[in-house]
């Protein structure tokens, strides 16, 4: 077997830039990781507990393609009572591993060749690979620091070509924590009605905002349920991201074809998760709002100390858990920088450059990591830093 056996579409893709760094952090035990991607919680207990009575049951066997049908009531119950949206259980609704499968169904049932997807940049890392596994062609949208990390109308506008055919719009936004109002949605919304684009919405971080910042659901603005497929998970609201369930909304006729390409590659998602998925969804909500709490701390704390550091400049999120820190001032690629805090301070962050080129130029900090760590990770990055300096 040799590399010219492999499909072109995958000849392109590269690894993501995450991955390296945690496999380096990997060899260093004393690391901490402001690298990492979902919440340091565990889930709640009546989660687990109804994970450990689905085994019990011996609910071991194939789950219903689409979901079982309790959670896609449940889930429908949720978009009517969060946004005011109402989708059909049996046809509107699909369960996924995660909200990364229902991205890659979602792509997978979108795109034609060389149809063009325009995405964040800096975006979540999944977008661009899946685009091109699809065939078709990522089109880079700058979500830039001048506009408050958001996507901005006239921007996506720019880029509109006539092989337009999807856009990929992510709130709150890994990985600069930006949020889109009530406003720049609406701008959005009317900008893909008028030149007729699929939206793509990921919304798995709907629940982690801060300062009264309120989410809004694209599907609900004028003329978009029709036209927006609204991507969920339980991953990072309910601190289940082993457990991979996620969830797509949609019109029917798209719902059901990724509901074919589901069939046809997972059969269905692990009905035990799915039950405990349930379980989070229709148990007391108290843990997240103190999970969210306890990020809001971590969030307030890793700004001020970050900006107390000479060469690092970062303002407050209002959303996720992440901080975009801009590191122009060292003068360094986003990468070298990361891999000079992980080998001198032993701190894992995640290079700009890993969402893409418009995020070089800065380093994605996680605050989904003790409040103590944090204080730990801060001294050592400020010492780290000086030696960098004298470098
Ligand atoms: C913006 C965004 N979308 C989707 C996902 C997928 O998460 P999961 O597959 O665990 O639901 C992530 C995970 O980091 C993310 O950051």
């Amino acid at each position: 077997m040799t590399r010219s056996n492999v499909a072109a579409r995958l000849k392109g893709i590269r690894p993501s830039g995450i991955r390296r760094l945690f496999s380096l952090a990997q060899t260093m035990p004393d690391a901490i990781n402001l690298g990492i991607g979902e919440p340091d919680f565990t889930p709640s207990d009546h989660v687990l507990e109804e994970a450990k009575k689905a085994l019990d049951e011996g609910k071991t066997h194939y789950a219903p393609t689409s979901g079982i049908p309790e959670l896609r009531e449940a889930l429908a119950k949720k978009a009517r009572a969060d946004y005011g949206l109402s989708y059909d259980p049996d046809d509107e609704i699909l369960v996924t591993v995660g909200g990364t499968q229902a991205i890659f169904l979602a792509l997978l049932s979108l795109i034609n060749p060389s149809d063009e997807v325009l995405i964040p940049n800096p975006g979540f890392v999944c977008y661009e690979p899946t685009i091109l596994m699809a065939d078709g062609v990522p089109v880079s949208v700058p979500t830039l620091e001048q506009n408050g990390f958001k996507v901005d109308k006239s921007l996506v506008m720019s880029q509109i070509t006539d092989k337009s055919r999807v856009v990929i719009i992510n709130s709150p936004h890994n990985p600069t924590g930006s949020v889109l109002s009530y406003d720049d949605l609406s701008g959005l919304a009317k900008l893909a009605v008028g030149r007729d684009l699929v939206v793509i919405s990921d919304e798995v971080y709907e629940k982690i905002t801060y300062d009264g910042t309120r989410h809004h659901c694209l599907a609900a603005f004028n003329g978009m349920r029709e036209r927006t497929l609204v991507i969920g998970s339980f991953s990072k609201t309910y601190a289940m991201t082993g457990f991979r369930v996620g969830y797509a909304y949609g019109p029917r006729e798209l719902i059901s074809s990724l509901a074919l390409a589901h069939q046809f590659s997972v059969a269905c998602v692990d009905g035990i998760a799915q039950y405990a998925a349930l379980a989070a969804l229709e148990g007391p909500q108290d843990f997240v709002k103190e999970m969210v709490s306890e990020f809001d701390r971590r969030r307030r704390l890793l700004c001020a100390r970050l900006n107390d550091i000479e060469g690092f400049k970062c303002g407050l999120p209002k959303g996720a858990f992440y901080i975009f820190a801009n590191i122009k001032a060292f003068d360094v690629a986003s990468e070298k920088f990361a891999e000079h805090l992980l080998s001198s301070g032993r701190v894992v962050t995640v290079p700009g450059s890993s969402f893409g080129r418009y995020g070089e130029g800065y380093l994605r900090f996680s605050y989904a990591t003790a409040y103590n760590k944090i204080v730990e990770a801060l001294d050592r990055i400020e010492r780290a830093v000086k030696g960098f300096r004298r470098l």
